[in-house]
């Protein structure tokens, strides 16, 4: 069986690409705990510049993986590798670049308003059905989409669950540019290699600049986590995740 996170380097880029294709790439433990390994090695790596996460043809992610929500409602709460994950993109110094090749789903949505720069393909759709699976958004969600996209527009994705196209996406700030689906990985390896180019001290001062409410973001984090558990335990959400696992059988 193939890993489900491969991390390769090339050059200055640091690619960390979703592998359990099997799956649309839903999101499981050990791949969080993968994940997080990755971003944190780079931080102390200067040859590292940039870092550009990836899925698979036509599958950016489905999110969570459903099977371990439910084992967690039954073990009372929330898997901690999770949340170091949600920790180390918010503190993450390095610029990320991701390249969404077509579905986006919860944590695969949420986690783009923590890179710098989304190239996704036309064919892509951004969805966060929380409130469908009984659930309540993360990953500083609820902060950052009304801050990046206005209330409005962030109400019909976060809480009514409507998918955004990718060409919905650009207009809303999620994503920069939006390419052929051949041609997404091509283009974010090229805005990744741009980046990398630049001068990496003043890179990461003007990131920080720009990302100033990193501590009003991780306390949103923390919130919203202490929420989710509590809905992740109810009966109403044991009851979604039970019907989205049943539903082929
Ligand atoms: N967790 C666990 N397994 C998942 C998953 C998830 N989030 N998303 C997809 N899978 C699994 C499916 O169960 C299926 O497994 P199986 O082949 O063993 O039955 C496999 O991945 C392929 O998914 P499938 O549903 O057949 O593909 P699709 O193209 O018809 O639909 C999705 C794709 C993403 C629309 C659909 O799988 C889905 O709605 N997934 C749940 C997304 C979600 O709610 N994520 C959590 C948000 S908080």
């Amino acid at each position: 069986m193939s890993d489900p996170i491969v991390v390769q380097d090339d050059g200055a880029v640091r690619i960390i690409r979703l592998n359990r294709p099997e799956k649309k790439n839903a999101l499981t433990q050990p791949m969080y705990a993968a994940i997080t390994r990755a971003l944190h090695e780079a931080q102390a790596n200067d040859a590292i510049r940039c870092l550009m996460i990836i899925g698979t043809p036509g599958v950016f992610s489905a999110g969570a993986d459903i099977g371990e929500f439910l084992e967690s409602a039954q073990a009372g709460g929330l898997r901690s590798h999770t949340l170091d994950f949600l920790k180390a993109l918010v503190h993450n110094q390095k610029p990320l670049v991701a390249a969404v090749g077509g579905l986006a789903v919860g944590i695969g949505t949420t986690m783009l308003f923590h890179c710098d720069y989304v190239v996704a393909a036309a064919e892509a759709t951004f969805t966060t059905p929380f409130l469908k699976l009984a659930l309540i958004p993360e990953a500083a969600s609820s902060l950052l989409a009304p801050m990046r996209m206005g209330y409005a527009r962030a109400f019909s994705m976060l809480v009514m669950g409507r998918p955004l196209t990718a060409a919905q996406a650009c207009d809303a700030g999620l994503v920069n540019e939006v390419v052929g689906g051949a041609e997404v990985e091509a283009a974010a390896m090229k805005a990744a290699q741009e980046i990398a180019a630049l001068p990496a001290g003043a890179v990461a001062v003007s990131r920080r600049l720009m990302r100033g409410h990193i501590d009003a973001v991780a306390r949103q984090i923390d919130t919203e986590v202490a929420h989710f558990k509590d809905r992740l335990t109810s009966d109403e959400a044991r009851a979604a995740f039970t019907t989205f696992l049943a539903r082929k059988k």
